[in-house]
């Protein structure tokens, strides 16, 4: 598996010839077939929870552009869906999260229930089923969001509202670490069932810890995020891909503390500094998903520029966020290419 080949650092001479890609939110609605699938399924929930459609669209991306991993589809907000909130993704519009705001909304979350919740069972159904039709070449990423992230889902409103999110961490802090020691644990639970059904690696998303100042970055994303990755490290040696998205400077302290063997980097990080990560980690990333929309020119000249720096030590590609539904197949099949055929 050259993806595992990668976060292991296995010393392999001709599988580090190559650089293995895969790309976020690989399976979704720039593709037909998922939007095919999607209407079968009915809500977006549905087709989570529903393990062989679940699968299928998983294994989709890779059956038409041979990636070197299929990420399991799901989203973060299952945690705080199996938790008791309600969750409901309207189109165009986000998701929109039951509301945590005062703490006796804290008892909302069925805490005891989750671990036997019948819809964990259903998402590791799904990655069993995926795990036996996948070429075993192929790595199987499992995930969570990041307690931070999530409890922004919970604690704001219907749209983000970031203002209110960090007055939230000054002003409401001790609910905020409840709500996020709650999160830290069952992830914890969430990610170990998701290991036991098959999945070869865990990434962590953290979409929103870039609006997070120096004391509440360490507080609510460098902290929960070490608890997570120490109890999975205990529990299995599965690799783990931290992704702090935005975290600017920051990223510097979230690899220092953080023990994960990778990190995925947005496309706001210079490639000078991804250079000095990758003295100490694993590197994935960073294409801004936009320039997928443009011309073959443009990709190439921008995926030239992250290969040559990049791709000499331990890397792997993908976008700097996930990728937008308007790109053309196309050029994802350019994108593989490009990458595959680059000489090192
Ligand atoms: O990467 C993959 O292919 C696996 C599946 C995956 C989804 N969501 C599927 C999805 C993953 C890894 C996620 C993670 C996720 N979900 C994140 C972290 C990554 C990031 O994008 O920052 C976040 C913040 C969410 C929350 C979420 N779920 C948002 C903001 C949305 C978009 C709402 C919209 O209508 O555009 C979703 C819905 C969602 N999750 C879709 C997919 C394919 C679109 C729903 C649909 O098909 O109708």
């Amino acid at each position: 598996m050259i993806l595992l080949d990668v976060l292991n650092k296995n010393p392999d001479p001709i599988e580090k010839q190559k650089t293995p890609i895969w790309l976020m939110r690989q399976a979704g609605r720039y593709l037909p077939e998922y939007r095919e699938v999607r209407k079968r399924a009915g809500s977006f929930l549905d087709l989570c929870y529903n393990p062989s459609l679940a699968s299928e669209v998983t294994l989709q991306p890779i059956r038409r552009f041979d990636f070197d991993a299929a990420i399991i589809f799901s989203d973060i907000l299952i945690v705080p869906h199996i938790l008791g909130l309600s969750v409901t993704f309207v189109e165009g519009d986000g998701p929109k999260v039951e509301t945590i705001y005062e703490d006796h909304d804290l008892s909302k979350l069925k805490v005891k229930e989750f671990k036997d919740s019948d819809k964990i069972k259903r998402v590791c159904e799904a990655l069993e089923l995926t795990r036996q039709n996948l070429d075993k070449t192929k790595a199987l990423i499992g995930f969570a969001g990041s307690p931070w992230t999530v409890a922004t889902y919970i604690i704001s409103e219907k749209k983000h509202n970031f203002e209110f999110c960090r007055n939230f961490a000054l002003n409401k802090r001790k609910l905020l670490s409840k709500l996020i020691e709650i999160l830290t644990q069952q992830t914890i639970i969430y990610l170990k069932a998701q290991i036991d059904a098959g999945a070869d690696v865990i990434q962590l998303f953290d979409s929103w810890s870039g609006v997070l100042s120096e004391d509440e970055f360490e507080a609510f994303v460098i902290n929960p995020t070490k608890i997570i990755v120490s109890e999975i490290k205990k529990y299995s040696n599965v690799p783990i891909i931290g992704f702090p998205k935005g975290a600017g400077i920051l990223y510097k302290k979230y690899v220092e503390n953080v023990s994960v063997d990778a990190v995925s980097i947005d496309y706001f990080v210079p490639l000078n500094f991804a250079k000095e990560i990758q003295n100490s980690l694993v590197v994935q990333g960073n294409l801004d998903p936009l320039v997928m929309l443009s011309d073959k020119s443009l990709i190439e000249e921008k995926v030239g520029r992250i290969m040559s720096a990049l791709s000499e030590k331990d890397f792997i590609f993908n976008l700097g966020h996930g990728i937008i539904k308007e790109t053309p197949i196309e050029n994802v099949e350019f994108l593989v290419d490009y990458v595959r055929n680059w000489k090192k």
